[in-house]
């Protein structure tokens, strides 16, 4: 099942990119800009450029599920958030709905349904992802919501945890949540699921294997 991933050049997309490129998994990698075109061919992904701000309807073309990584990060205003991670997500869910993908897999937010009590700054964030989230359920493609809580860039552990009240800590390292994603990708059976992600003591692959 050949997967697009939306969001492909961000610290999550390149490490499940590269993870899978390594074990010849089918993938289209989504990018803004040409620029990043060599360091994908290099590890024999396939690109797409296109822009979720615009037009980017060609860049589903012939995949059957989609990954979305992408965010509009801490170094933008609440104009991007709007934009990128509550627009562009519900025109990435409109397009699997109407195309029929099989699958929607979202890279979501730990606690994203109580913007309310994010940090002040978070807010708008917490709200775009929550209200993102809920398009994609009520959508007719079957999806699996992830939610992360604070990135990190620890090497990654292969181990986790889907009940935050289990451990006394919020983060986990993009290259679990990169991890996850491989296991998730490879793995058609799972659908219409969420899962709350920390690290923890919990093997991926018993979890989404
Ligand atoms: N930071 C946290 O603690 C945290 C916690 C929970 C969940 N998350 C979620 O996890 C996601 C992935 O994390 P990350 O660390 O990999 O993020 P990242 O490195 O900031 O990557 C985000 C990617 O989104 C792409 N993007 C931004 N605007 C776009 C647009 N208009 N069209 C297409 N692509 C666009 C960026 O493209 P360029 O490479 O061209 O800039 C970048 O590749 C975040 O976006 C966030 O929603 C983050």
């Amino acid at each position: 099942m050949k997967t697009l991933v939306i969001g492909a050049n961000g610290q999550i997309g390149r490490q499940f990119c590269a993870l899978a490129a390594e074990r010849n998994l089918p993938i289209r990698a989504m990018i803004r800009d040409r620029g990043q075109i060599p360091a994908f061919r290099e590890i024999g992904v396939e690109t797409v450029t296109a822009d979720l701000e615009s037009d980017f309807r060609q860049a589903y073309e012939g995949c059957e599920q989609v990954i979305f990584t992408a965010g509009s990060g801490p170094h933008t205003g609440p104009d991007k958030t709007l934009l990128v991670d509550l627009h562009g997500a519900i025109r990435a869910s409109d397009l699997a709905d109407e195309l029929g993908l099989a699958r929607f897999t979202m890279v979501s937010a730990l606690r994203a349904e109580h913007p309310l009590q994010a940090p002040e700054r978070l807010r708008p964030y917490m709200a775009a992802k929550h209200a993102a989230d809920g398009y994609l359920r009520r959508g007719r493609t079957p999806y699996v919501i992830l939610k992360p809580g604070r990135l990190t860039d620890e090497p990654p552990s292969g181990r986790i945890t889907t009940d935050p009240d289990s451990v006394a800590h919020n983060h986990i390292s993009r290259g679990n949540v990169a991890r996850i994603l491989l296991a998730v990708a490879g793995n058609g059976g799972l659908r219409n699921a969420e899962y709350r992600i920390l690290d923890g003591d919990m093997p991926i692959d018993t979890v989404f294997g």
